[in-house]
């Protein structure tokens, strides 16, 4: 079998509590406590939990966007803890994240073409301008954007357009992983299907892999091959989609489920 894009041993985040004019350390806020995961090449692995369950933190932990308390963390095999900063670089363009906020991410005062380009000649993706500006053209087509819209500006598109364009710089630098933290949370429900939608048709075109997080089971539930349940920065329940579904087997994730809202509330139960 291939080896996983991501698998995560034993890993700890925490964060100091300080206290008072000494700034004593009086504790530790346990964001992420000794938790364990797979992400498998082509595979969509849903993070969901209530907010502050350490969702985030143990994404960007993973990744190494913050330095971890413990544990390991193996990107394609390779120990991404031990890596040395001259190695980190490679490793910021096959790890990409989508936010929650896409006008956040995007600068307001660079065009749309410089917002996705920029990263292109810093990764060595293209080297000259013509080709920067082709890949951006073939990009804004592959999010259903049109390539008319480079000399715009971030403020003049919706949001679910935004997250489009967010999406497009993420995968115009062919990552092999993509975080998506809360990527389609803030938009209507009508576009959250078009951005879901849109990510697993990406998914199968360029053989992406997901860490896909949100707080809403019924938006894991549609993309996600397996799903691991966060509760108070700890793994409460770990299953492919459909037998999380069918048998969750931990009390908060039945909590979680009961929460989903019914689309048929009267359809009888078929015995
Ligand atoms: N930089 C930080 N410093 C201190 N505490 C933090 C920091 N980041 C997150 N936390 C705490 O860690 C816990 C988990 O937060 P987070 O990972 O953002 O959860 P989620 O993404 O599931 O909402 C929360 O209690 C949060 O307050
Ligand atoms: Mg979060």
């Amino acid at each position: 079998m291939k080896v996983p894009v991501l698998q995560v041993k034993g890993l700890k985040k925490y964060f100091p509590v300080l206290s008072g004019l000494f700034r004593k350390h009086v504790g530790d806020i346990k964001a992420v406590d000794g938790i364990d995961f797979t992400i498998h090449s082509g595979k969509v692995l849903g993070m969901v939990g209530e907010s502050g369950s350490g969702k985030s933190t143990a994404a960007r932990t993973a990744i190494r966007l913050i330095e971890p308390t413990e544990g390991e963390s193996l990107f394609e095999g390779e120990s991404l803890f031990l890596l040395p900063p001259s190695q980190m670089k490679r490793l910021r363009k096959d790890i990409q994240i989508v936010f929650q906020d896409p006008y956040a991410s995007l600068n307001p005062r660079k065009s749309i073409r410089e917002n996705m380009g920029d990263a292109l000649l810093f990764h060595g993706v293209v080297e000259t301008r013509d080709e920067q500006t082709e890949c951006v053209a073939q990009t804004l087509r592959q999010v259903g954007l049109s390539p008319d819209v480079m000399s715009r500006y971030p403020h003049e598109f919706s949001g679910g357009q935004q997250q489009r364009i967010c999406i497009g710089r993420a995968i115009a630098l062919r990552p092999k992983l993509v975080v998506c933290d809360e990527a389609v949370s803030a938009l209507d429900v009508s576009i959250q299907a078009q951005i879901l939608n849109l990510l697993s048709e990406l998914k199968e075109q360029l053989n992406l892999s997901y860490l896909f997080i949100s707080h809403d089971l019924s938006v894991i539930r549609h993309i996600s091959d397996d799903i691991v349940v966060l509760y108070r920065g700890k793994i409460v329940e770990s299953k492919s989609t459909e037998a999380l579904f069918e048998d969750p087997s931990d009390q908060y994730t039945k909590t979680l489920l009961s929460a989903i809202p019914r689309l048929q509330p009267r359809r009888k139960r078929m015995t």
